[in-house]
């Protein structure tokens, strides 16, 4: 069972509704997440999930609702408690991979050079890189440079971390060397948000939440959702299937 109690939880999303104009693109969404986990956000293109790690992040305002992270209303203030990897990277190319660490590191204020040095050395290793540190951005392979951006996500080592969509186009044994770094994060304290489409991604978080349609059709432990389908040899992603499915029936 989850502890729910506010200062057992991560983030805290009340409510939350955000339009793009005319277009709903989070509708009444509330969820909670425990601190120091993995959890997911999965749902099919345009379900909402990088409209609500923007939000998360600071990038949007919604209109309604209320966001805590670790008990306390988001704020500017909170920056340093954030890591953000956008579904596109965004990696200077004129800038060298060590360069592009250390830069995301001073935007984040660690102001003193060696412990800055060693911070980026430190996340270069964790994700494979310190090898390439010198090569520029452009010489990098599609999972190179996303192993770059998540080394930049958590270089200034904050508690909460964003990931949007980080697997995608990575092989299968690089994907399985993220959900490592993970682990390591997790063990750490460092809870991760991570939005995918993949059931393979989903199968790694302790809990999860299923969007479609800017709404929460779903959330527990992968193992809870898979049972409450009532099948024992259900995949996730029939669970996924059958939520949706419920859902429709409740707005027909
Ligand atoms: N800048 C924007 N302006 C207008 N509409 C937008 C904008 N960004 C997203 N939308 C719309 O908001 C909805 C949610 O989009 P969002 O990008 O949050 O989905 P997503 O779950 O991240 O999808 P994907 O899996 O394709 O990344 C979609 O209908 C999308 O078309
Ligand atoms: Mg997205």
């Amino acid at each position: 069972m989850v502890d729910k109690s506010s200062d057992k939880l991560a983030v805290e999303v009340e409510k939350v509704s955000f339009n793009y104009s005319k277009l709903k693109a989070l509708d009444n969404l509330s969820l909670q997440m425990p601190r120091g986990i993995s959890f997911g956000l999965l749902g099919p293109n345009g379900a909402g999930k990088t409209t609500l790690i923007r939000i998360l992040v600071g990038l949007l305002l919604p209109k309604e609702g209320k966001i805590r992270l670790l008990g306390q209303s988001l704020s500017r203030q909170m920056a340093h408690l954030i890591g953000y990897m956008p579904q596109q990277h965004s990696l200077y190319n004129e800038l060298s991979v060590a360069q592009n660490v250390d830069f995301f590191a001073k935007i984040y204020r660690l102001r003193n050079r060696s412990e800055r040095a060693g911070r980026v050395e430190e996340v270069l290793r964790l994700v494979g890189l310190w090898g390439r540190r010198n090569d520029g951005i452009m010489k990098l392979s599609g999972g190179m440079k996303q192993r770059v951006s998540l080394a930049c996500a958590i270089v200034h080592n904050p508690p909460i971390l964003f990931l949007d969509e980080p697997t995608v186009g990575l092989d299968p044994e690089l994907r399985a060397n993220f959900w490592q770094y993970f682990a390591v994060l997790n063990s750490q304290g460092v809870t991760i948000i991570v939005s995918s489409h993949t059931m393979d991604d989903a199968t790694h978080c302790d809990r999860l939440a299923f969007l479609r349609n800017g709404k929460v059709i779903a959330e527990g432990t992968p193992n809870q959702l898979r049972q409450a389908i009532g099948k024992t040899d259900a995949t996730l992603e029939d669970a996924f299937l059958h939520f949706v499915r419920r859902e429709e029936k409740n707005v027909a």
